[in-house]
């Protein structure tokens, strides 16, 4: 059984260390064309994943959840889920998620996070999802579809607002490396 917790500031670190620096993190990293020379720093990662995130102090324009795994009475932090809005258009926000190491993947965790994390947004006003995996991260494509997401062709005008298109418009993968998925609330 999963829950999902607010994360706090202390919360930040571990997020940082369970993406670039798990056994799954080689993956990810060549995805996004990391190496170990250019990995983004904690500072870097602290001005994406800015205090708010962490301190709820800017709920619209979003926030970081732990998801927490509960099994015979033992609780673990088992990964992060967060949703992000300041770039998008009304009532759409985009989710980011990552588990902290690969034995905590494949057992339904991530989805359930996602549909806990979806339920809660819908109760605050919105009426879709983001999310933007690469094209060969099958296991996140699989997990989000799963959770409702559909596949969809990206008219950037339509969920970004204009003045950040530029920056989000070819997504973290560059131009063509992603699927662009949506979940309708
Ligand atoms: C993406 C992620 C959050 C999904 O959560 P999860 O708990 O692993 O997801 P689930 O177990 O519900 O679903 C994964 C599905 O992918 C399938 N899968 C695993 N490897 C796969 C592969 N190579 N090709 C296709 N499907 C695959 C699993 O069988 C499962 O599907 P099933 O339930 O139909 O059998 C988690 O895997 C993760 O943190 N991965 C590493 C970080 C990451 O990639 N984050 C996303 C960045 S966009």
């Amino acid at each position: 059984m999963i829950e999902l917790r607010k994360a706090t500031i202390k919360d930040r670190k571990k997020a940082y260390q369970w993406l670039y620096f798990s056994d799954f993190s080689d993956f990810l990293n060549q995805l996004q064309g990391y190496t170990s020379d250019n990995l983004p720093s904690y500072k870097e990662f602290q001005s994406d994943y800015e205090d708010y995130f962490f301190t709820g102090s800017q709920e619209e324009r979003g926030r970081c959840y732990i998801i927490v795994s509960r099994k015979n009475g033992k609780t673990d932090d088992i990964g992060i889920i967060s949703y992000t809005s300041f770039h998008l258009q009304d009532k759409i926000t985009e989710f980011d998620i990552w588990l902290k190491e690969r034995s905590c993947t494949g057992h339904g965790y991530g989805t359930k996070a996602i549909l806990q994390l979806a339920s809660r947004i819908k109760d605050m006003g919105y009426d879709k999802v983001i999310m933007r995996p690469s094209k060969h991260n099958k296991m996140a494509i699989r997990s989000y579809k799963k959770a409702g997401f559909v596949e969809e062709g990206l008219e950037p005008a339509s969920y970004y607002l204009p003045e950040y298109v530029d920056e989000f418009a070819d997504g973290d993968c560059g131009p063509g490396g992603d699927v662009f998925l949506v979940l309708y609330l």
